[in-house]
């Protein structure tokens, strides 16, 4: 199996990470300290590998995601010197370094745009999408951007709009035409050239439009959905998902396999499973990991849960390696989501399941989504959709100690800190050997010693119970049953056999069991490999 099939990815999120020079922003030097605490030492997470959202020259229109150069760094950040002593100073300690590629849209400030934007016969016109606007004035279409308004913006000085499916500052580029396709298979170069290990990449699903540009179909019932919310009006027919996308990304990966060992992760939102899975590719040559937001998306249930995992595990093409994610930049945290009983049981679904794991900074210490006072909403998203809408709550800085500024930042940063850093910290829970980070460390180091929870089978077993979700994860002679109590309440197990608890969420348990009586407390998970 590859590193990416049997490895563990941790989510960075670098503005929030640590900051190294006082400005109270992360950085590169920050990340570099701090790796330690990832892996190389007996006592760090143990994690395989970081993905780093975008670290590009950037406006931060929408914090990194609006990139006006691929090949540099902005300087909020570092520069290219120290990113090249990152990814040294990780490979040092067994941590593979993923990037975040973003090809749907550049920022409005790229050359490439400005060039595109001075007139109607720039050889770069053709890179991003420009349609006349309808007799009447009207944007050529009915899209909607996913962060308000309309996806269409009017150029006067050309005459025409420009497409974006995100802000006005973020146009889309056109990959129907062949020297935007060369110039990032170029970016890509750059990086995988300078040892990156792969790439996240950004809406995969959205790089290619409709040749028509046709209307899309609107929704039924649109009562829910905030008046300036068009994206959220619409079925999403002709903006995404194009069939075309798949030829460019079978290109993408045919350069990611001239070289060895990258992976190629792809953020694929469609309209179901299907669409999905085909972003694998037809003979898996496509995506090797499209994220999966299944389990994400479920409410705390353990029914939904194993509903979610079993059609994927039934969906999946022969050799299409599973993966999931509980949390990211995008979303409320998980212990606001599901509720604070939930998250050490949700640490052991994640990290148990067959396939790999994406955990997002922060949730290994149990954080909180952070209060943000209406002043200082950063992100687009809640400045257009509303305070509820916006992702700072899950952007907050990470929670190294009890320090001011939970010893992110000499000075106030950037998102005031999450509640609860005094107890939900780095250094508090190092020492607490009950903590959820002592659990993440456990559940982590048992995966990576056990090739049946690294790379086993995944089967069900209490098919029909609604209070608990359990399976069994097996390979060589090694049989592990993960059982997931989803109540606040005692669950029985009933099953047969005899067992040895490895581990329980609640790190006080290792005894010898018998299946048939072996008692589940409220909130509990145990590991407990089987006996024969
Ligand atoms: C998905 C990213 O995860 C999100 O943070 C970003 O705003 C959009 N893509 C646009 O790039």
């Amino acid at each position: 199996m590859d590193w990416w099939q049997t490895g563990i990815i941790y989510q960075i999120y670098p503005r929030s990470f640590k900051d190294s020079n006082g400005d109270g922003i992360g950085d590169l030097e920050g990340i570099i300290s701090q790796l330690d605490y990832l892996n190389g030492t007996p006592e760090s997470l143990g994690i395989d590998a970081i993905w780093i959202s975008p670290i590009f020259p950037s406006p931060m229109a929408d914090f990194g995601y609006d990139i006006s150069d691929y090949t540099n760094i902005h300087p909020i950040f570092g520069n290219l010197e120290a990113f090249d002593r990152l990814i040294d100073e990780a490979h040092r300690r067994n941590i593979r370094v993923i990037l975040d590629f973003v090809p749907n849209h550049t920022s409005d400030e790229h050359e490439w745009f400005l060039e595109s934007r001075s007139s109607r016969d720039n050889p770069k016109r053709d890179w991003y999408i420009w349609r006349d606007a309808k007799p009447d004035g009207s944007p050529p279409n009915n899209w909607g951007s996913m962060f308000g308004g309309e996806a269409w913006t009017w150029d006067e000085q050309t005459q025409q709009y420009y497409l974006h499916l995100f802000l006005d500052k973020q146009p889309d580029l056109n990959w129907r035409n062949p020297e935007v396709e060369a110039a990032m298979l170029d970016v890509l170069r750059f990086w995988l050239d300078r040892g990156v290990d792969g790439f996240r990449i950004d809406v995969m699903s959205y790089i290619v439009k409709d040749k028509h540009f046709r209307d899309n179909p609107v929704l039924p019932d649109v009562r829910a959905v905030a008046p300036n919310n068009l994206w959220g009006k619409l079925e999403h027919l002709y903006d995404i998902d194009q069939p075309e996308t798949h030829d460019i990304i079978r290109r993408i990966r045919r350069l990611f396999d001239s070289y060895q060992q990258r992976v190629l992760i792809g953020e694929v939102w469609v309209a179901n499973q299907e669409a999905w899975i085909k972003y694998y590719g037809q003979n898996l040559d496509e995506l090797h990991l499209p994220f999966n937001f299944d389990l994400l998306l479920c409410p705390w249930d353990a029914g939904a849960m194993r509903t979610a995992v079993n059609n994927l595990e039934a969906a999946l093409p022969v050799g299409a390696h599973p993966n999931y994610v509980l949390g990211n930049h995008d979303i409320s945290r998980l212990a606001t989501r599901f509720g604070e009983r939930a998250i050490r049981v949700a640490a052991m679904m994640l990290l148990t399941l067959r396939g790999t794991p994406t955990i997002y900074m922060g949730e290994e210490l149990g954080m909180i989504d952070g209060v943000i006072p209406p002043e200082r909403i950063q992100d687009p998203q809640g400045i257009n959709l509303g305070a509820d809408r916006t992702r700072d709550v899950c952007r907050t800085p990470f929670q190294w100690s009890s320090d001011s500024f939970a010893g992110f930042s000499i000075v106030e940063p950037w998102l005031p800190v999450a509640e609860g850093h005094l107890t939900r910290n780095v250094e508090v829970q190092s020492r607490d050997p009950y903590s959820i980070l002592s659990l993440y460390r456990q559940l982590i180091r048992l995966r990576r010693n056990s090739p049946a929870l690294g790379s086993g089978s995944y089967q069900e077993v209490l098919k029909d119970s609604e209070t608990c979700f359990a399976y069994l994860r097996e390979a060589e002679d090694e049989q592990y049953l993960i059982a997931l109590n989803f109540t606040n309440c005692e669950q029985q197990l009933i099953l047969e056999g005899q067992g040895k608890i490895l581990l329980s969420t609640h790190l006080d348990r290792e005894e010898t069991v018998d299946l048939s009586t072996v008692t589940l407390r409220p909130d509990e998970g145990l590991i407990i490999r089987l006996i024969k």
